[in-house]
Formats: C-alpha cells, sequence, structure tokens
C-alpha cells in the first residue's frame, strides 16, 4: 500500500514540466588541457573534458563518444572516434586517436548517455591546434639587433591558412601588415630562460594577403633583460603551394621610439622616432642593419598553455587634483596593475612624464618611497605634428592607484588618462557576498590583490623592485586564487616552473624563476612544491599532475631529509613571516617537512607507490614524534614559545597527541580571544590555517569575528584605512622599508569565506569536485552568505538567508557529481526540513525518487542531506 508521503511525493514528482521527460543536454564547456580551443598546445595526449547538462536531477553519465576531426564539423571522426565508452568520466579524458602532427587543427565534439542510457545531443564543435612538437621543427634562429625587427616577403597567392610561432624575449609586439596581431602584452611569460622559453601560436590567414607583406616585431626587455627573437611564419596558400618565413640574419633592425624600457623602471618612449610604414610593405629599410644571429636562450621552446596576459580592463580616474603648478595627480580610486593610456596633443619634443605610486602624502603629492628601487616612470615624447598623441607603454607594468602626471602641454582633463588594467587573463569563476559589508569589502580587496599579481607567474607583489615568484606568497593565496578564477592551466605552467628550478639534489628556491631569495627554498616556501600539486589535484582532480611531479616533490622532501637532524629540521629564513609574533623558525621548518612527508605518502597511494606510501609515512609519524618531544612543552601544555602560530601548526595537521589537543586549542582560543582581545597575532602560515582549523573544531563564529575584526591587526583595519587590496604589513606603514600595499598573501582567508561562509567545499576523495560537502557555518550576525563557482565538472552554488523563523539554502550541483548539504538545525527545533516545498524531514520519512536526494539523516545539530545533481531549495523552518 502506498504511504501517504510516497503518494504526495508521486504527485509532486513532476517538478519538471508535464509530460516532458528528463533530457540530457548537449555537453558544454569543451576544454582541452584546461583551456578553450587552444591555439598552439604541445601536449602529444592532451585531455579533454566538458561539462554535462541534464533537464533532471540526479543524473549523471554513464557513457561517452568523443569524435575527433580534421575536418571543422568534426563529424567524421576521421582522427579518433572512441565509440560509446561506458564511463563516468567526463574530465581529463586522454585523447587516444592518431598520433597528432605539428601546427594543425583539430575539431572535435563529444555526447554522453545518462543513466537511462538515454543519448544526449552531441556537443557544438570545439577545436585544439598543435604547437611544433619537435625542436627541428623550428626553422626560424634566434637574432637580436636593435628593438625593431622587420622582414618583407611575397605570397603568389592567397592564403588560406596561415600561422606565426613566436618567441621574443624580454617582450615582443608582434605586427602584420601595419596591425598589432592579437591582443596579448608583456608576453612571453617568464620563465627560467635557460630550462623553457614559451612561444605563442597566432592564427594570421586573415592578416596576410596575396603579394607583398611585411612583419615587423617590437622587443622589450622584460626579464630577459636583453633582446632576442625567433620566429616563423607557415603560410598555406590556395593552389596548395606552402610559404615558409622564419627569422634568420635577413631580417632588419633599426632602433624605434623606445628609447628604453625596464619592468620596474618603466618606458621612454620618443614619438619623434617613430618609423612610419616600418611594418608594412614596401618601406624603404635601405639604412635599416641586418640581425645578428645569437645564441639565444638554452631552453627548449615551449607552447605557451595559459590565458596569456592582456588588458583586461580599462578604468577611468575618479579624481583628479593639482598639487603645484603643472603637477596633476589621478586617482584611480583602486590599487591596480597595469598602465596608463594617455591623450595629448602639443609642440613636437614636449616631453610628458607619468609616474606611479600606491600611496600618497598627506598634502596629496605622490609617495614613492615603497617602491624602493623602482622608478616606475613613463615619458612620452611628442611627436607634435598637430594631431591627437595616444601613448600606453608596452614592456613595463607598474603597481599603482596614483598617477602623477607633469609636463604636460596645457591642461589636462580626467579624460587625459584612462588605466589599464593588465595581468594574466584568467576567467572570474565565481564571487563570494554576504550581508557583512566588511566581508564583501575585503573579499574584493582580496579579487583584485589576487589578479593584480598574477602575471604569467604569480608574484608577490606588483609595484617595488621585487614582483618576484616567491613561493609561500604563491601557496598561501593558491587555493583563494582557484576559488576566484579559472587557474589549473596557470598552476600547470607554474609547476612546470618550479621544476624548471629544481637541482639534482632536490633543492627548490625561495622565487621561482629563480632572482631573489636562496637555494635551498626556506622550507615553508618549497612547501609550494608539495601543495600546488595536491592543490591541482584536489581541485582539478588532476592526476597527470601528481604523475609529472612526483619524483620532484619527493626529491625536495628528500633534500629536507638530508638537511634535518632527529626528525627536526632546523633550517629557517623567514618561517611565519610578518607576523605580529615571532615563532621559532625551526618549529615552522620540521612543521613543513612533516607536511611534505604526508603529502608525498598520500600521492604514492593514490598513484599505487605502495612501498612509498609507506615509507613516507613512517617518516612523516617519526618526524611528527620528534616534532611534539622538542616543541610541546609538557608543563605548560603548550608547542614553541606558546605563540599562536605555534599551536595552529600542529593542531591544524592533527599531529598534536589525542590526549593534549583539547588543552592546545583551549590555549590557542584564550589567547586569541582573552589576551588579545579577539585578534591574531600570526604571520602569513599561522594565519591562513588559522581558519579552517576553527571551522573544523566548531567554531567559526571566533573565526568570523576575527575576519571582521577592523581594529588593528585585521583584514578590516587595511580597509578602514583606504587598502583596495591587501598589504603586506598588518601594521600601517608607508616609509621606505617593505611595505608593499598590494601583497595578496594574506588574501589566504578567502577561501575560508568559500568553504565556511558560502560552505562550499571539495571532497579530496572525490577530487574536481565530484564529490562536493555544502557545509555553510550560519555565524554571528550574518544575514546571508552567497557563493559559486565553476568547476570543471560545472557550477556549484550555495546561498543562504536566514529569518528568525528558518533558514533557507539554494544549493547547485553538477551533473554526475554527488553533494552532502548539512544544514545546521540552528536553534529552531522543532523544525521541519523541506525542499521545493515538500517535507523531507521529522515526522515525515524521505522517499528517494527522481527528486535526486538519496538521504536525509540526523548527525550533531546537522541535517545531513545526500543529493545528486541539480538545483534545490531547502528550507528549515520552526514548527
Ligand atoms: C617578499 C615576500 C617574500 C619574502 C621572503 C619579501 O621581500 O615580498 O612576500 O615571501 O620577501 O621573506
Amino acid at each position: 500500500m502506498l504511504s501517504k508521503w510516497t503518494l504526495l511525493s508521486l504527485l509532486a514528482i513532476p517538478l519538471l514540466p508535464a509530460q516532458e521527460s528528463p533530457m540530457a543536454g548537449a555537453p558544454s564547456g569543451l576544454r582541452c588541457e584546461y583551456l578553450a580551443d587552444p591555439v598552439g598546445i604541445d601536449v602529444p595526449q592532451p585531455r579533454l573534458s566538458w561539462v554535462l547538462e541534464h533537464s533532471a536531477r540526479g543524473e549523471r553519465q554513464t557513457a561517452y563518444q568523443v569524435l575527433v576531426s580534421l575536418k571543422p564539423e568534426a563529424a567524421a571522426g576521421d582522427q579518433w572516434d572512441s565509440g560509446k565508452v561506458p564511463s563516468g568520466q567526463s574530465v581529463h579524458v586522454v585523447y587516444a586517436g592518431k598520433l597528432l602532427t605539428s601546427g594543425q587543427s583539430y575539431y572535435w565534439k563529444v555526447r554522453y548517455w545518462d543513466s537511462g542510457d538515454r543519448p544526449s545531443p552531441y556537443s557544438a564543435a570545439a577545436r585544439f591546434e598543435t604547437g611544433l612538437f619537435e625542436s627541428a621543427e623550428w626553422k626560424g634562429k634566434w637574432i637580436a639587433g636593435a628593438n625593431q625587427i622587420r622582414k618583407e616577403f611575397t605570397l603568389r597567392a592567397r592564403p588560406v591558412r596561415a600561422r606565426a610561432y613566436v618567441a621574443g624575449l624580454g617582450y615582443y609586439e608582434l605586427r602584420i601588415n601595419g596591425h598589432k596581431v592579437g591582443d596579448r602584452v608583456l608576453d612571453p611569460a617568464w620563465t627560467t630562460y635557460d630550462k623553457r622559453v614559451l612561444y605563442a601560436v597566432y592564427d594570421i590567414t586573415d592578416r596576410l594577403r596575396p603579394g607583398d607583406n611585411a612583419v615587423g616585431v617590437m622587443l622589450g626587455e622584460g626579464w630577459f633583460k636583453s633582446r632576442a627573437l625567433r620566429m616563423q611564419i607557415h603560410a598555406e596558400l590556395e593552389g596548395g603551394q606552402t610559404v615558409d618565413v622564419a627569422t634568420d640574419e635577413a631580417w632588419k633592425t633599426m632602433p624605434g621610439p623606445i628609447q628604453s624600457d625596464s619592468v620596474y623602471d618603466g618606458e621612454v618612449y620618443d614619438a619623434r622616432r617613430e618609423t612610419p610604414g616600418w611594418e608594412r610593405a614596401g618601406f624603404d629599410d635601405a639604412l635599416w642593419k641586418a640581425a645578428s644571429l645569437i645564441d639565444g636562450p638554452k631552453g627548449v621552446l615551449s607552447a605557451q598553455m595559459m590565458p596569456p596576459i592582456r588588458v583586461v580592463d580599462t578604468i577611468a580616474p575618479v579624481k583628479l587634483t593639482t598639487t603645484r603648478p603643472g603637477v596633476y595627480i589621478y586617482d584611480l580610486g583602486q590599487n591596480i596593475s597595469g598602465v596608463v593610456e594617455m591623450r595629448v596633443r602639443g609642440p613636437r619634443g614636449t616631453r610628458v612624464q607619468l609616474r606611479h605610486a600606491e600611496l600618497l602624502y598627506d598634502d596629496g603629492t605622490l609617495n614613492v618611497e615603497n617602491l624602493r628601487a623602482a622608478k616606475a616612470t613613463d615619458v612620452y615624447i611628442l611627436r607634435g605634428d598637430g594631431s591627437l598623441e595616444v601613448y600606453q607603454p608596452r614592456f613595463t607594468y607598474h603597481g599603482f592607484r596614483y598617477v602623477e602626471l607633469t609636463g604636460y602641454p596645457g591642461t589636462p582633463k580626467f579624460d587625459t588618462l584612462r588605466a589599464k588594467v593588465v595581468h594574466s587573463d584568467v576567467r572570474p569563476t565565481g564571487g563570494f557576498t554576504s550581508s557583512k559589508q566588511i566581508l564583501n569589502q575585503i573579499q574584493r580587496n582580496i579579487v583584485w590583490g589576487i589578479q593584480d599579481n598574477l602575471t604569467g607567474i604569480p608574484t608577490d607583489c606588483n609595484q617595488r623592485d621585487e614582483r618576484m615568484g616567491w613561493l609561500a606568497d604563491a601557496h598561501l593565496y593558491a587555493e583563494t586564487a582557484m576559488l576566484n578564477f579559472d587557474m589549473p592551466a596557470f598552476y600547470t605552467n607554474f609547476l612546470r616552473d618550479i621544476h624548471d628550478v629544481q637541482g639534482a639534489d632536490g633543492t627548490v628556491t625561495d622565487t621561482v624563476p629563480h632572482r631573489y631569495g636562496s637555494r635551498p627554498a626556506d622550507p615553508a616556501w618549497g612547501m609550494a612544491y608539495p601543495l600546488l600539486t595536491w592543490y591541482m589535484y584536489e581541485y582539478y582532480g588532476d592526476r597527470r599532475i601528481l604523475e609529472q611531479h612526483y619524483d620532484g616533490v619527493k626529491a625536495w622532501t628528500d633534500y629536507l631529509r638530508t638537511r634535518s637532524r632527529d626528525g627536526i629540521l632546523d633550517y629557517s629564513y623567514y618561517g611565519d613571516w610578518v607576523p605580529i609574533e615571532k615563532t621559532p623558525g625551526s618549529l615552522v621548518s620540521t612543521f613543513c617537512y612533516y607536511w611534505s612527508a604526508d603529502l608525498v605518502s598520500r600521492m604514492a597511494l593514490f598513484l599505487g607507490k605502495s612501498n612509498d606510501a609507506e615509507t613516507y609515512r613512517k617518516l612523516a609519524d617519526e618526524i611528527k614524534d620528534a616534532f611534539n618531544a622538542r616543541f610541546l612543552n609538557a608543563a605548560t601544555g603548550l608547542y614553541g614559545t606558546g605563540t599562536q602560530t605555534a599551536q595552529i601548526l600542529p593542531l591544524f595537521l592533527n599531529m598534536v597527541p589525542g590526549n593534549r589537543r583539547g588543552g592546545v586549542f583551549g590555549s590557542l582560543r584564550d589567547d586569541l580571544v582573552y589576551t588579545r582581545n579577539t585578534h591574531l597575532t600570526t604571520g602569513i602560515l599561522g594565519t591562513k590555517y588559522l581558519f579552517p582549523l576553527l571551522t573544523g573544531a566548531g567554531d567559526s563564529d571566533l573565526a568570523y569575528e576575527l575576519a571582521t575584526q577592523t581594529t588593528y591587526p585585521s583584514w578590516g583595519y587595511m580597509v578602514e584605512n583606504g587598502a583596495t587590496t591587501l598589504w603586506e604589513l598588518w601594521q600601517n606603514k608607508t616609509g621606505p622599508s617593505m611595505n608593499s600595499h598590494n601583497h595578496p598573501m594574506f588574501g589566504s582567508v578567502g577561501a575560508w569565506f568559500y568553504n565556511a561562509l558560502a560552505g562550499i567545499n571539495l571532497d579530496p576523495a572525490k577530487p574536481g569536485f565530484e564529490r562536493v560537502v555544502i557545509a555553510p557555518q550560519v555565524v554571528r550576525d550574518l544575514k546571508w552568505a552567497s557563493g559559486s563557482l565553476d568547476t570543471i565538472r560545472g557550477t556549484v552554488a550555495s546561498s543562504w538567508s536566514r529569518s528568525d523563523n528558518g533558514l533557507r539554502l539554494e544549493v547547485t550541483i553538477p551533473v554526475g557529481s554527488q553533494a552532502q548539504v548539512r544544514i545546521p538545525e540552528l536553534d529552531l527545533a522543532p523544525a521541519t526540513l523541506s525542499e521545493s516545498g515538500r517535507a523531507i524531514w521529522k515526522d515525515t520519512k524521505y522517499q528517494a525518487g527522481t527528486s535526486g536526494i538519496t538521504g536525509v539523516r540526523e548527525s550533531g545539530g546537522v541535517l545531513a542531506v545526500d543529493v545528486g545533481s541539480g538545483n534545490y531549495v531547502f528550507a528549515l523552518t520552526r514548527d
């Protein structure tokens, strides 16, 4: 007999329009090696991923079919027809068709079968294009000469397909027949040039024409500190002929208008030295010199398989003031990375200067003290031909909020300057907002701080004479970056960068590429190697990354072992950097040594290397024992000197002996709440792990109070003092010392906004958000919070709001994923939980069915609801 609830749920089933049967939609979001329609990939067996669409809840893929073809329709599957593969795998499906060849466009599409074996329609065709797999395929030679290089060539017929392969160091701008090609700036990304040089592939079919053509390349010093070019053009013409144009000594060079350029110091551009028409055919280059062949960097050429740096946004100044006659200060209202575009008309030879800074003095003049040696000054010298001149520097960028304009002919106006926001063009993947304004402002500062520091590598800061890939900074804000931006291709490249600096002895360096700091890295800096590898696995389910870096991560851990004595790692340079209270370096280093060993063991387990898994598990256990023996004071029950960080680190990794844990946690809590009046004293490491630690221990209220604190030291204190990004120091400093105002490392707290407040968590057992845990923390005065994230499987979202009478929670889970939704019962009991209007808990026994919900149970003040994919609206209401 049907129970009342079965009957009701049967009646309630048509959440879908009547009669319509569940439909598997065409897969969307097709990616090849994490990139949408990439041009220039040099992975011989690229991985393909797609996002499943379905009109019914709780759906999944039971089989897929991929077709790869040389023809745009992709229908033929002439390169690969996978056939119907019974598998739930929709990410990282390894291409297994015919051998890929260089410089070839491939088109692909995919369909899938759902739980009822119903096939979806095919996706729209996506494409990927290969770069050059073999170094012998590089016909171009490394050439140099001046900062302008040109070449003319003739095509006897219309080009039907043409590509340019370009490696231009430090930076290049490619121009063909009078126009810039593509929208990349500050390209290529900085690498360890003697290991790897990145190149770009451009589709230039539409740029070429039958007859005479010209290519012109401008070169900047960038991080290479010199200039060199290696490129080639390959054109297929109507009628089948092909033409190759490659760099050699027949290319011609001449210094151009850029008099000097430097990442730190800025650019001097003399428009009188322009050579109009130089990137067009027919230009008289009789006075130009032949390019010289050079050895070039030793590194292999490698396709740049990540979002390039672009002008991502243009913003208008919000304020214009004059400090002295002829000195104008523009305020953008936001600390950015980029350059300004200036409009000017005036006499020939007029020298206009733009200086950039993060800060002003009280009298409104520019304060450049914290830029240290970086001059951050661009100079433009007018052509003065009566026309409007528009200048935007090419081969530099600045970290700034204020611009000082001097030497301007006439009176500049608001629209004389516009700022161009420049950084790696990683797609924003969602967002976090809440009812608490200070949190929203902190989130905004974090997002700006991170994007300002993604310039091919993750940098520490964007303004002073540094801008390095300091490894601690990199791993500390990586999770926050992964929750706000589409980061996997970027970090895939950066892990190769780390691998590129690794020595035969296993050492990595403090900065990558290595310019500042030491080899070996501080253990807390080198931690980036195991951690970023592991995050790639957790966030994107990337097994290949684990395979590729396993040996490197293990070698780094083995190196630490050679430096340890009786399980203790004593060497440390920075430790828990920039804290209020300093924690012993050896404690921090030994914690990192433990964690490295622990991660190697986990990676080994996952990769099926059971011997290693056991060896490193034992090593980790030994380190843990040594750590406790050395740093846990039996009398006080505290670690180290009693600092917050000294307690946080071992608590976070569960290193504290069971009988001690309560005491250590209690002391930490007392210090935070009573001794410090709800403030932290932590440096960059302690700060990151404090928040998940508190939430894991059921004390999200305290974490929230710390995160929303507005007095020193706190993020809110930065905001109250005008910060639009994150500071390097908790202190508000502005002098010539180390005090960057755009340093994203304390942005680690941003991950906690998503994890705890919005409640979006991955489950490392089913990485890449195949299993999601939605566990919002309904804290203190927070009325609502909302987060969403485009994962590689599709969108995960969680939004909640509460009233006196209940809690409402909306959740979105991608097709093919599962989730546990943990709804706090609050103090609403007795209460009823319903979903889309149907009671699903309390005197109701939940009926599993088409609605995607597979179970509900109560445990420890939380209602745990197991769901499949789909959108859910839960309401917990007081009875
Ligand atoms: C950087 C840091 C870096 C540190 C190493 C600083 O100059 O800006 O963020 O991690 O040096 O101690």
